[in-house]
């Protein structure tokens, strides 16, 4: 048995390899048969298809209470971040466990109004580009807090407001310069980047938004990057931010909230896997300790870390080919159905639903069936080997997975299906081709 087999068997809690017994009495032992909480993938592969986006509640809802606990010494509500996963289903779940939301349009706004109206209140709506169609929404449904990232922001907001009769309770996003140590295109708490307002301007902006009837400043918010396996970072944009709320609270502003915003990394090499637990502890001292003794209520905006390694996307094999030295598995899904590969050349692990006891592994790139070099999964991978027909399990594809799915090559995206212990249900259905058809003329 390879190695990232074994690890992958002693990886809690959403997908584990569980024994299945076989033979009168089941006393035999069987072979090792991949399952989410309850569930085996393989028959839910059967019964829904491929490919398939599976989810398991249990985990996500195990997720966020260690976020809740790590933060349970001072007030502070999670506002999990929209943009990862978007699904009707995940939304109720995540709401259901007591959390707000971040959202970044207006459609991310109407989704959570969708599936609980009061939700409005625990809402933070970020963005470096928001309209004002969908400021107004927003006003409407009075969320909590409006992440203003522009001085000419600030002023639609205000007439988007006088027009609506309505308060907007605003933060401005500030731009702390920290580093992040992530992927280039998804670290954003530098001077280059596009987001949020140079903090050395942000008391400058604030005195002029105080002059406005419609505005009532309320808090601070920042957001550094994704991905972020270092806790330092988060502690670095923290103490900046501390700094500008005293400031600002000796300008004489009410400074009630803090928005330490998302970023969090996951594990996605088991190689480096950290316990999730401690993790989320390290990063809760590293964003509380600049912010002792300011008395403020603290907003977190973690997407991925909630829901990344709680989904899996399952795809079969539809033929293996050998090009000269290179083996390739190619298989049903491809990167409209998930991106991350091609877009970031991101590492995902890929496992198959069955394991036998001595499987052979060869090295592999697995690939889709998109006329583009881009389409693969995995390149050089050494995997257990697998045959036409045979259904694998790219991992922790929880976040920005189906969010980032497309049509491209008129391909209707997956089904995405929630497990929760024994219960599979289908939370949205695989689209057809007149779906994707109706909206044309
Ligand atoms: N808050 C704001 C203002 C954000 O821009 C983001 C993510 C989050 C919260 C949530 O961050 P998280 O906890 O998920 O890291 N598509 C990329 C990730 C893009 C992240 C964009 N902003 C990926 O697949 O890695």
């Amino acid at each position: 048995m390879s190695r990232t087999v074994r690890q992958r068997i002693e990886r809690p809690p959403a997908f584990t390899y569980r024994e299945q017994s076989s033979g009168f009495f089941r006393r035999k032992p069987g072979a090792l048969v991949l399952h989410c909480d309850q569930a085996a993938l393989e028959r839910l592969a059967e019964r829904f298809g491929t490919p398939l986006y599976i989810y398991s509640a249990s985990a996500i809802r195990e997720r966020l209470r260690i976020f809740q606990h790590a933060f349970r010494k001072v007030p502070h509500t999670i506002c999990y971040s929209v943009k990862a996963n978007s699904n009707l289903g995940i939304l109720r779940l995540i709401g259901r466990a007591g959390c707000g939301f971040d959202v970044v349009s207006g459609g991310e706004l109407e989704r959570v109004l969708r599936v609980d109206r009061r939700a409005a209140k625990k809402v933070v709506f970020s963005g470096v580009g928001k309209t004002s169609d969908e400021m107004t929404a927003a006003l409407k449904a009075r969320i909590l807090l409006f992440n203003v990232e522009s001085e000419s922001e600030l002023w639609v907001l205000a007439e988007c407001a006088a027009r609506a009769r309505e308060k907007a309770r605003i933060a401005l996003r500030v731009n702390p310069d920290v580093p992040a140590n992530t992927h280039p295109y998804i670290s954003t708490g530098l001077q280059q980047h596009k987001f949020g307002v140079p903090i050395d301007e942000a008391r400058k902006l604030y005195a002029q938004a105080s002059g406005s009837g419609y505005l009532q400043i309320a808090g601070v918010s920042v957001h550094i990057g994704s991905q972020i396996t270092d806790v330092d970072p988060f502690a670095a944009a923290m103490k900046r931010v501390a700094e500008l709320v005293r400031a600002l609270r000796r300008d004489g502003h009410r400074i009630e909230y803090v928005d330490a915003g998302g970023g969090l990394g996951i594990a996605y090499d088991q190689s480096d896997n950290p316990d999730f637990e401690s993790f989320v502890g390290d990063y809760a001292e590293a964003v509380l300790g600049p912010l002792r003794g300011l008395k403020v209520h603290l907003l977190l905006e973690p997407g991925r870390s909630i829901v990344g390694p709680a989904g899996a996307l399952l795809t079969r094999v539809l033929y293996k080919k050998t090009n000269g030295s290179k083996k390739f598995l190619v298989v049903d899904a491809a990167m409209n159905d998930f991106f991350r590969p091609s877009l970031y050349e991101a590492y995902h692990e890929i496992v198959p639903l069955r394991l036998g006891k001595e499987d052979l592994s060869e090295r592999v790139d697995v690939v889709g069936p998109i006329c583009e070099s881009g389409d693969f999964f995995a390149r050089d991978r050494e995997l257990p080997v697998a045959s036409e027909g045979d259904v694998l399990a790219i991992l922790d594809a929880g976040a920005y997975g189906m969010a980032l799915a497309s049509n491209y090559n008129t391909r209707p995206r997956p089904a995405e299906v929630l497990v929760d212990g024994r219960s599979a249900r289908v939370i949205r259905r695989r689209e057809a081709i007149g779906d994707l058809l109706r909206a044309e003329s």
